[in-house]
């Protein structure tokens, strides 16, 4: 059976949407801060071209993390898998997305899988091009690609305010500058990143992306292959084990769908072969996922039957 009405995604909605008042609204960011932490929206992308949504779907989100997936796909896409994973590695950490803890004691110093912050900023590092505008130019219009939206665009408002704040982000680059994984301006890598977790759009939008992933890198409306089967395969084996950062395992068994959470509170799902879903839910767990997120995914998986495993 499948879920094939706004009314079906209605009702989960409003029994996910509960659990958000156990959560709390990202504010280390601090424009995040400003987030209603009551909201929950969720949009399905078939790859017939049928949607369907609950909530409020005009509502623009900022990627953050979600970010990671598709700055690696662009990335493998440059650079090929070989290149890429020497100096970023493969395994899930448990532990938190910004931790420094691995990096001291993981000989080389690299980090170990794209999705925690220290190896997106790797990734960030080698997307190709001649200036922070170019590098950043091409991301955003592989995300237009991918979401068939050429309007999608940056928030100002949030890539400054992490820029001002990220020490913690700069303290991980520089680290990773002395052991000569990264070796570029520290400064312009903030400039790209933060602009990078900043892109914005809609739920549409991200289900839309997930759809893509979802279907092996094909834009089914298209016909177009946007990126390789073995990178949009690499990206959900992420997804599965480290999208949800030290609470992938336990997201795998109960909901068993490759996804992506980013801290603005949003999340990419790519049911594999079946559809892409877009959620934003802004008050978090204490790991930094969405918490009524993770619960309308939960509902929504047991309901349709959704796991993967
Ligand atoms: O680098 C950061 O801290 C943010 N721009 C992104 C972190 C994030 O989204 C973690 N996800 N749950």
């Amino acid at each position: 059976m499948a879920c094939q009405s706004n009314d079906d995604l209605r009702a989960l909605v409003e029994k996910a949407r509960p659990i958000a008042k156990e959560g709390k609204v990202a504010d280390y960011i601090p424009a995040l801060g400003k987030a209603n932490p009551n909201d929950l929206s969720i949009a399905i992308y078939y790859p017939d071209g049928n949607c369907i949504s609950a909530g409020d779907i005009d509502r623009k989100i900022t990627l953050q993390s979600i970010s990671k997936v598709i700055s690696l796909a662009l990335v493998l896409m440059d650079r090929g898998p070989n290149y890429v994973f020497e100096k970023v590695g493969m395994e899930p950490t448990g532990d938190p997305f910004n931790s420094i803890a691995k990096l001291e004691t993981t000989v080389p110093a690299k980090p170990l899988n794209p999705m925690i912050n220290a190896g997106a900023l790797v990734v960030t590092h080698m997307l190709k091009g001649n200036s922070v505008e170019e590098r950043f130019q091409r991301l955003l219009n592989f995300i237009q690609d991918l979401a068939g939206n050429q309007s999608i665009d940056y928030c100002a408002e949030v890539a400054r305010s992490e820029f001002e704040t990220a020490h913690l982000n700069r303290a991980l680059c520089y680290f990773l500058k002395q052991h000569h994984i990264i070796d570029e301006d520290i400064e312009e890598l903030m400039d790209l990143y933060t602009k990078q977790c900043a892109i914005e759009m809609t739920c549409l939008d991200l289900s839309r992306i997930g759809l893509v992933f979802a279907m092996d890198g094909v834009d089914p409306e298209s016909g177009r292959q946007i990126m390789p089967l073995d990178v949009a395969r690499i990206c959900k084996t992420f997804m599965v084990t480290c999208g949800m950062y030290n609470a992938s395992g336990e997201f795998a068994i109960k909901i068993g769908i490759p996804a992506k959470s980013g801290v603005s509170g949003g999340i990419m799902g790519a049911v594999p072969g079946r559809f892409g879903i877009g959620i934003f839910g802004p008050a978090l767990d204490e790991k930094g996922n969405s918490i009524a997120g993770i619960k309308l995914l939960e509902l929504l998986s047991k309901t349709y039957s959704l796991s993967m495993f």
